[in-house]
């Protein structure tokens, strides 16, 4: 079977009702992701980044995987679908993906902010004083801006394998995340899913569609 890699931002959940970053009505409109997405943030105002990531935690519980998703898993009856989501919801797992790897984490998890190997699920909100065995306060499993991406070792391992690429709905604004694309292979068949795509796709020769990800994906069925 093929390898097919299906790198996803946020808007693939956007039409599960989950808000983007950086769209007009994104997340990062409404908050300052110095406050709420950095160690620093997190220093600061404990506070203010728990009750973010609680709220995150209850609208992901609400959600349900879209058409988008549910064609990513159907894919696997015809090839090996790795998908490398930078979304920290589970929409991916629910709809059937088998392989997912989470490169800024997984909103069902928290871990402690001393030793970041204690790690724990979490399907409700996070009292803010919550702590850890260690002592440490438990934090949400989310990478924030400034720290490492482990995952990425990971994602980049499986890119010189894909035979196809498909990208749906992120800006690509974010590093290393978005360098991901430079470990493909050169000249294998590209894709770009997005309702307002980025422009600097056209330069690595990927085919633009050009809608949102549940037409886009079903449109890119016809071109497999
Ligand atoms: P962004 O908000 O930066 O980009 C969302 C992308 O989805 C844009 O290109 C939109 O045009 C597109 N989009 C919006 N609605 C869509 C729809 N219905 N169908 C298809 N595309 C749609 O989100 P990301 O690129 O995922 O990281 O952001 C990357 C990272 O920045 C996130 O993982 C998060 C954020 O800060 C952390 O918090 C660490």
């Amino acid at each position: 079977m093929k390898n097919l890699v299906v790198f996803t931002g946020a808007g693939i959940s956007a039409e599960s009702g989950l808000q983007t970053f950086r769209d007009a009505d994104g997340l990062w409109m409404g908050y300052n992701v110095y406050e709420v997405a950095t160690p620093e943030g997190w220093k600061t105002n404990r506070n203010l980044v728990q009750d973010f990531y609680n709220q995150r935690r209850r609208e992901v519980k609400k959600a349900q995987p879209n058409k988008a998703h549910k064609i990513i898993a159907q894919l696997q009856k015809d090839y090996h679908v790795q998908v490398i989501t930078q979304n920290i919801d589970d929409l991916h797992e629910r709809a059937g993906s088998e392989n997912v790897i989470h490169l800024h984490g997984e909103i069902f998890k928290m871990k402690s902010d001393k030793d970041e190997s204690l790690i724990y699920p979490v399907l409700d909100d996070i009292a803010v004083d919550a702590k850890a065995p260690d002592g440490g306060y438990l934090r949400p499993y989310v990478v924030w801006f400034g720290e490492a991406v482990p995952e990425m070792e990971t994602a980049i391992a499986v890119l010189p394998d894909a035979d196809i690429f498909v990208v749906v709905g992120t800006s690509l604004q974010v590093y290393p995340a978005a360098g991901i694309l430079n470990y493909l292979s050169p000249g294998i068949p590209g894709f770009l899913i997005d309702k307002n795509p980025p422009d600097m796709q056209n330069s690595k020769g990927f085919k633009i569609i050009a809608k949102p990800a549940t037409e886009g994906m079903e449109e890119l069925l016809k071109h497999l």
